[in-house]
């Protein structure tokens, strides 16, 4: 748990952080969202010295910080920064095992946690391990500065806009990453951004800051639909009930999927069966059940040919998967005009499907 009680922070007359009071609950996410020049950065720097307080009480898991030694607060708790993270005249392998070193475990230990690690953020060690900063893309370094973070095993972590400066697909694939690793890992996180969709999407707990200030600490629900204030308000914006999509996955939204297989032979009769069922259209998968396209059962040609109404689709543009936010779902949707979304495993089997119905009713509850 970390507890910041009454902290500030003055830098000459600027008070760059004024009598902030938050707790963090072990293994819970908190993000600070606000404004440019709000305080955020600071705040986070003070809860490992790396910017000292100027008044004030931090105390980490009971004990105030500033009785620790800067070096050792440091190793066990892991710091993330956009962009500048990782040494470039260091490889993959030695970057993530920077820590480790310093605390002087054997190689042996090293070189499986470095293993270890980069399994967990799903890049291989034999293509990546020797690989240096520049022959890397944003997110891949993004992933390694998160690894290294990870390195020995603190209960903290603090992340200043880890992901700022990857592109907006590839910071989708990273949050859903690291909701997976958090979910498995529970570490405490102090999680600093300035992306609201991204803040609803990670916080267990949202702490929206202004000059210095908490304005509102609450659950991201909560600052939805309870906003403290005027600028709270504003700074969630008007669409708030489709903000609150990022909360959820596809996987809580989908239902069993109505397909047919294309290889069977009685593929006419079952088409037939639908269409007297109501149905309007089905998904086409093949034996193995992965998914190529759908079909029409209403299509005006279905009576001379059931199978009229067939459409291949692009399936990586059109399907999504099951830890996709139904905030991308919806966006998905709206951007290739469907009301209905296939949902694939990795695959590419169709394991489900997702209407505007299901999203409304998610975002109604
Ligand atoms: N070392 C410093 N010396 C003087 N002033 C500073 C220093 N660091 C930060 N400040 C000031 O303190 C205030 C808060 O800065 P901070 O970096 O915490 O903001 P932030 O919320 O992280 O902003 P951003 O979203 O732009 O990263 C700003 O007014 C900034 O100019
Ligand atoms: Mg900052």
């Amino acid at each position: 748990m970390i507890q910041l009680q009454q902290v500030s922070k003055l830098f000459g007359d600027i008070k760059a952080v004024d009598s902030v009071n938050l707790t963090i609950q072990q293994g819970e996410v908190c993000v600070l969202i606000g404004p440019s020049g709000c305080g955020k950065s600071t705040t986070l720097k003070m809860i490992n010295r790396m910017i000292e307080q100027s008044e004030g009480t931090i105390l980490i898991n009971g004990r105030e910080n500033r009785v620790q030694k800067p070096e050792l607060l440091r190793r066990t708790i892991g710091y993330v920064i956009q962009s500048i993270g990782l040494f470039p005249h260091m490889n993959v392998h030695d970057n993530i095992a920077v820590v480790p070193r310093l605390m002087k475990w054997e190689r042996n230990r090293i070189d499986n946690r470095v293993l270890e690690l980069m399994d967990l953020i799903g890049l291989d060690p034999a293509l990546y391990s020797r690989k240096y900063l520049h022959e890397l893309s944003g997110g891949e370094a993004q992933r390694i500065g998160v690894a290294r973070a990870l390195a020995a095993d603190p209960p903290i972590l603090l992340m200043d806009e880890p992901f700022g400066a990857v592109d907006p697909l590839g910071r989708l694939v990273l949050q859903n990453e690291f909701l997976a690793i958090q979910r498995q890992l529970k570490k405490t996180v102090v999680f600093v951004t300035h992306d609201l969709d991204e803040a609803i999407r990670l916080a267990d707990r949202i702490a929206i800051m202004k000059d210095g200030r908490i304005i509102q600490y609450d659950i991201p629900e909560t600052i939805l639909s309870s906003p403290a204030n005027s600028f709270v308000r504003d700074f969630v914006g008007s669409d708030r009930s489709l903000k609150k999509l990022a909360r959820y996955d596809a996987a809580q939204a989908m239902k069993e999927p109505t397909a047919v297989n294309i290889e069977d032979e009685a593929l006419r009769g079952i088409l037939q069966d639908f269409k007297e069922k109501g149905y309007s259209f089905v998904w086409a998968v093949d034996s193995g059940y992965r998914l190529h396209g759908w079909i029409d059962v209403k299509h005006p040609l279905f009576s001379s040919d059931p199978l009229s109404g067939y459409s291949e689709i692009s399936v990586p543009d059109v399907a999504v998967t099951p830890e996709y936010s139904l905030k991308s779902v919806l966006s998905r949707m709206l951007g290739q005009g469907i009301k209905n979304i296939p949902v694939i495993d990795k695959e590419g089997k169709l394991i489900g499907e997702i209407s505007l119905h299901d999203i409304e009713r998610v975002s109604e509850s």
